[in-house]
């Protein structure tokens, strides 16, 4: 890993917090993610399961995690099994977990190797009456391939159908919305990265350059930071690019004239930080890209000011929409029939700003947090408002991560990060 250790207190508390809503005698297994093979002998780099990480901090393949909190042994409370380290794979691939490393890590005292799975297992099934499954409810969540939890759960019912089962999923939105110190931390950490990228690339942008050599720059400044790399596929989108929202070609020429929207995120210990920021290619906004990037900017510094403990998600949707649709009458994109005569179900605005304003952010870029309940503090939310405008090659979206705190406006984990027009067009000259 390149990230520093993070302080194990913190998934000591996030076990404690999922423990705390099981029911009696019933036991959580939680399964690492596979590693994925390309052909041959190559893999994918590994990403860890960001449950089965929430919860131990386990950053290794071929990991599962059980949590027993009635189980008669103290021992077998909580269990670590991890995959036997041995002189060939420390030669060949560098060294796993130890169990002391991975005591270190999870604050789990007892580790077994995976071998010993089968066997302990069937004796916490003899005590326990329940399993928690952890089937993926993320409501976005589209995954054909089976995972070594589907894979997992499919045996266990077969192996033990006289269980009940519960799942985990409700468990793990709710606490997982809600951030602990130490995550901001990694967020924050993720989010100034991110900073040094844009800053690096400001001064780099100018007519003729590749999108892709847009995309290496960000790339440089992450590795050396100790991330991974992007926490997302990133968007470099140039010109007319930043209208197909999805856009992640990024092959093109950068031409004078046209507006380059980013969307990029440095990830840093597995969490995510996700910025956008739109600028103009040969470092000058013209007036109408101004006031186009004024009228996005204004959305999301109110929108922002809407993130407090109690907002609905629907309704913060909704009073944005209203933002938005003054601000397009503003700029003479719709007119007031438009509004008089839209569809309630996909309102006037929509032509021009068609996705969500927020999602969680945390360990997954669309983190797992509950939406239909209020806000809470220490919630992180992305706030992200855009207009597109195909028809002058224009796309522009502005993009900052914040937490929403107990009293008063969000705290901004991208305050650093430059967003006024004065501020880039002389970053971008300097
Ligand atoms: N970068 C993905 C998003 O903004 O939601
Ligand atoms: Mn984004
Ligand atoms: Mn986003």
């Amino acid at each position: 890993m390149k990230y520093l250790p993070i302080n194990n207190q913190l998934f000591i508390k996030n076990r404690a917090k999922f423990t705390a809503q099981m029911k009696s005698k019933s036991l959580a297994v939680f399964n690492s993610n596979d590693l994925f093979t390309t052909g041959a002998d190559s893999t994918l780099p590994f990403e860890q399961s960001r449950d089965l990480f929430y919860l131990s901090g386990a950053d290794q393949e071929e990991s599962i995690l059980v949590l027993f909190p009635d189980a008669i042994d103290p021992n077998h409370r909580e269990i670590l099994f991890l995959t036997e380290t041995n002189e060939h794979i420390a030669i060949w691939y560098g060294a796993k977990y130890s169990k002391e490393e991975a005591t270190k890590v999870s604050g789990i005292k007892t580790i077994y190797w995976l071998s010993e799975f089968k066997k302990i297992f069937y004796d916490l099934m003899t005590e326990a009456e329940t399993v928690y499954f952890n089937t993926n409810e993320h409501y976005r969540q589209s995954v054909e391939l089976e995972t070594r939890e589907d894979r997992f759960i499919k045996k266990c019912k077969s192996d033990f159908p006289a269980h009940k089962w519960e799942k985990s999923g409700q468990i793990m939105q709710q606490i997982r919305g809600v951030k602990e110190p130490e995550e901001i931390e990694q967020m924050q950490t993720a989010c100034e990265i991110t900073n040094n990228g844009f800053r690096r690339i400001l001064p780099f942008v100018k007519p003729g350059i590749m999108e892709y050599e847009i995309e290496a720059e960000f790339m440089h400044e992450f590795l050396k930071s100790r991330s991974k790399g992007f926490a997302y596929t990133p968007i470099i989108a140039s010109g007319y690019s930043a209208c197909v929202l999805h856009y992640i070609e990024n092959n093109k020429a950068c031409k004078d004239g046209d507006m380059l929207l980013l969307d990029v995120g440095a990830e840093y210990a597995n969490y995510s930080s996700d910025m956008t920021r739109t600028i103009p290619v040969n470092g000058k906004f013209s007036d109408r890209q101004k006031e186009v990037y004024n009228a996005v900017l204004r959305v999301k510094n109110e929108a922002t000011k809407m993130l407090i403990p109690g907002e609905y998600w629907a309704n913060y949707h909704k009073e944005v929409g209203k933002l938005m649709t003054s601000e397009l009458l503003g700029l003479g994109l719709i007119d007031k029939a438009d509004v008089q005569n839209e569809d309630p179900n996909w309102p006037a605005y929509k032509k021009y700003f068609m996705h969500g304003t927020s999602h969680h952010l945390g360990l997954d870029t669309h983190d797992y947090g509950a939406l239909k309940t209020p806000m809470k503090a220490n919630m992180v939310f992305t706030v992200e408002p855009g207009i597109y405008i195909p028809e002058e090659n224009m796309g522009i979206r502005i993009e900052d991560d914040v937490v929403i705190q107990e009293n008063g406006a969000p705290f901004n984990l991208m305050r650093n990060i430059p967003i006024e027009v004065e501020e880039i067009e002389d970053l971008m000259n300097s």
